[in-house]
C-alpha cells in the first residue's frame, strides 16, 4: 500500500475572475473565470498516510493559523464522506511564494492537495473529477489542476477545462510583489461580503459573463491586445465592487495605484502592457514574452515594490514521487 507521495502545483492568475458563489454548499461560482498558471508560483505538498489520528497539516514547515487548519481538516472530510479516501493523513504544503498575500496560494495548495489525495484513492479520478474536487477545496484550485491557460464555466458541478497549453502561449506575466503581509480579508470572506452587501454585486456578475465570453473568442484569434484589455477591465470591475462594498473592501494600497498608473502610462508610449489585480495589493503585469524583461526592470523602479519576477506559463498539477 501506497505511503508517501509528493505533488506539484502552480498557482494561477485570472486574466477573467471569480468574484462571488452562487452556492456556498458545492463552492460554485457565479462568475465563470479564465486563467493562467505560472510557473514561478509553486506549491509542493508532501502527504504521508499515518497509522493512528489525528491528521497533521503544516504550511511551510510550520503549524499553519486555526482556520487555515480547520478548512483543510474539513477538505479532508469531503473526501473521506465521498468514501474516495480513509484513514489519518500528514500534510506538508511548502509554497515558493509568499502565503496568504493575495497571490492565490490557495489555487496550488488545494490542486496540490487533491492530487495528492487522489494517488491514496481507490478509485480513478479523471482530470475533470479532479477539478471538480479541487473546486470544493477552492473555486480558483480547478483551474490549477488543468494549469495552462484554463477556463471554468459557471454551472451544476463545473470543472475547468485546458483552453491552451503553456507551450502555445506567446505571453506571460510580471508579478510585482508590493507587501508580502498577510491581507486582511481572505477572498473567502470578501466575496461573501461583495454578494451580500455591496450595491455593485449583481451588475458585476453580469459583465463578468460577458467578458468571459469576449475573452474566450479573444484566445480564439489570438488578439492580444483585446485579451489584455478585457483582463484589465475586468480586474478593474471587480475592484469596483469590492470597493462598493459596505463597509468597503480596499486591498489596494499607494504602490498598487502606482503600479496601475504606470502600466497604463507605458501603455500610452508604445509598450504593449496590461494589468490584473486580486484580492490583495499586488500588481501582476500581462505582456508578450519578449517584452517582459523590460517590464520586470521598469516595475522594480517603482518606489515600494519589494519584487518584479517575470513568470511563463506553467503546466497542471502532478505527482512528483510516490513511495
Ligand atoms: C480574486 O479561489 O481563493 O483570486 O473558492 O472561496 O477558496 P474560494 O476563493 P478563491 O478566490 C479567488 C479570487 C480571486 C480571483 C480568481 O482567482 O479568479
Amino acid at each position: 500500500m501506497m505511503r508517501r507521495v509528493i505533488t506539484r502545483a502552480f498557482a494561477n492568475i485570472a486574466l477573467c475572475k471569480y468574484w462571488g458563489k452562487k452556492s456556498d454548499k458545492d463552492n460554485l461560482p457565479a462568475t465563470p473565470s479564465i486563467s493562467m498558471a505560472l510557473e514561478e508560483l509553486r506549491t509542493e505538498t508532501e502527504v504521508v498516510r499515518l497509522n493512528k489520528p489525528p491528521h497533521r497539516i503544516k504550511v511551510n514547515s510550520k503549524r499553519t493559523d486555526p482556520v487555515s487548519e480547520a478548512r483543510v481538516f474539513e477538505y479532508l472530510e469531503y473526501w473521506k464522506n465521498e468514501k474516495l479516501i480513509s484513514g489519518f493523513y500528514s500534510i506538508d504544503t511548502k509554497n515558493h511564494f509568499p502565503t496568504k498575500a493575495g497571490l492565490a496560494s490557495s489555487s496550488s495548495g488545494f490542486a496540490a492537495l487533491a492530487q495528492a489525495l487522489s494517488a491514496f484513492s481507490k478509485h480513478k479520478i479523471s482530470k475533470a473529477e479532479l477539478s471538480r474536487l479541487a473546486r470544493i477545496g477552492s473555486g480558483s484550485a480547478a483551474r490549477s489542476v488543468t494549469g495552462g491557460l484554463s477556463g471554468l464555466p459557471v454551472g451544476r458541478n463545473p470543472a475547468a477545462k485546458l483552453i491552451m497549453k503553456p507551450e502555445d502561449i506567446p505571453w506571460g506575466m510580471v508579478i510585482c510583489t508590493v507587501d508580502a503581509k498577510a491581507k486582511k480579508v481572505p477572498s473567502r470572506q470578501g466575496m461573501q461580503l461583495s454578494r451580500d452587501k455591496s450595491p455593485y454585486f449583481n451588475a458585476w456578475v453580469i459583465r463578468a459573463r460577458k467578458d468571459y465570453k469576449l475573452m474566450l473568442d479573444a484566445i480564439t484569434r489570438l488578439d492580444f491586445s483585446s485579451i489584455g484589455r478585457i483582463c484589465e477591465e475586468n480586474a478593474l470591475a471587480m475592484h469596483a465592487c469590492m470597493i462598493a462594498t459596505r463597509p468597503s473592501l480596499i486591498y489596494w494600497n499607494d504602490v498598487t495605484v502606482r503600479l496601475v498608473n504606470a502600466v497604463r502610462r507605458w501603455r500610452e508610449e508604445g509598450l504593449e502592457n496590461y494589468c490584473t489585480i486580486d484580492a490583495g495589493p499586488h500588481v501582476v503585469i500581462l505582456a508578450k514574452i519578449p517584452e517582459l524583461k523590460k517590464i520586470a526592470a521598469r516595475a522594480r523602479r517603482i518606489k515600494g515594490v519589494i519584487a518584479a519576477k517575470k513568470s511563463l506559463t506553467s503546466g497542471g498539477a502532478s505527482i512528483v514521487e510516490c513511495v
